[in-house]
């Protein structure tokens, strides 16, 4: 940092139902659900699909299938009835839907990018995605709210680990600041989780749910940082590889 330079922002907000009480002055969010909806969506982007339309409801989901869509539905963890793909990242790996545009609805993540979607810019992140993503936010030079989509409007541990991490390592850049508790305290959960999130997370209750489903394969893949180097932009209301926006303004 150059002498008199200002710091940009970084804070976390950890819940949906927050956001009103951290949005002012900021424009660039990056929208977490760690398990596993941003997981999910930053994989499918990285393995060639064109497009994801985030969706709030199951109705909205299903006027999508009438219309020809590829929709994809999850709720409670389980893929809703009637539709054909769910949450889980090894879905989105298939080259059957490389080039293919996709509806996405799930429990938190998609309400959570539905809800930030009047801003500015809206990017998505997970612990995949997490070192391109950060080494882009940085160059930004732009005040950075962390939206954590938790579980039903509740705090949730994992997206407040994946918060914890941007946080620790755009203050590390030394061009950041933070001010609010949530980011001090997402920042040392983190540290304390990092070297072995997955049993940081044993007793966390989405672990739970979806051990309960049969689903630790996928908890191992989202709990793996930098996987992927894929970071999805919401533009026009469609989920889209960051690299087709740069184009499009070049
Ligand atoms: C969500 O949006 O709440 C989740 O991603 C749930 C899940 O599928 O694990």
């Amino acid at each position: 940092m150059t002498p008199n330079q200002e710091l940009n922002r970084v804070e976390v907000c950890f819940t949906p139902c927050d956001f009103h009480q951290y949005e002012e002055g900021f424009d660039l969010i990056v929208v977490i659900d760690v398990l596993r909806a941003t997981s999910a969506i930053c994989t499918a982007i990285e393995y060639g699909v064109k497009g994801i339309i985030p969706l709030a409801t199951l109705e909205e989901a299903r006027e999508y299938k009438e219309k020809g869509y590829i929709v994809a539905a999850e709720r409670n963890g389980a893929i809703v009835q009637g539709f054909d793909i769910g949450n889980s990242p090894y879905a989105y790996m298939k080259p059957e839907l490389k080039g293919k545009t996709i509806a996405l609805t799930t429990t938190n993540g998609t309400k959570a990018i539905r809800i930030s979607e009047q801003k500015k810019t809206v990017v998505i992140g997970s612990l995949n995605n997490l070192k391109s993503l950060c080494n882009w936010l940085v160059k930004q030079k732009r005040d950075v709210l962390v939206l954590a989509s938790g579980w039903k409007d509740k705090f949730n541990l994992e997206d407040t680990i994946c918060g914890g991490a941007i946080t620790d390592t755009l203050l590390k850049s030394g061009q950041f600041t933070s001010e609010e508790d949530s980011s001090v305290a997402a920042k040392f959960i983190y540290r304390s989780a990092k070297e072995n999130m997955f049993a940081y997370l044993k007793a966390s209750s989405h672990r739970r749910r979806l051990r309960a489903l049969d689903l630790n394969a996928d908890v191992s893949y989202c709990l793996t940082p930098n996987i992927l180097s894929a970071i999805p932009i919401l533009k026009n209301g469609i989920i889209v590889p960051l690299e087709v926006v740069v184009e499009e303004m070049m």
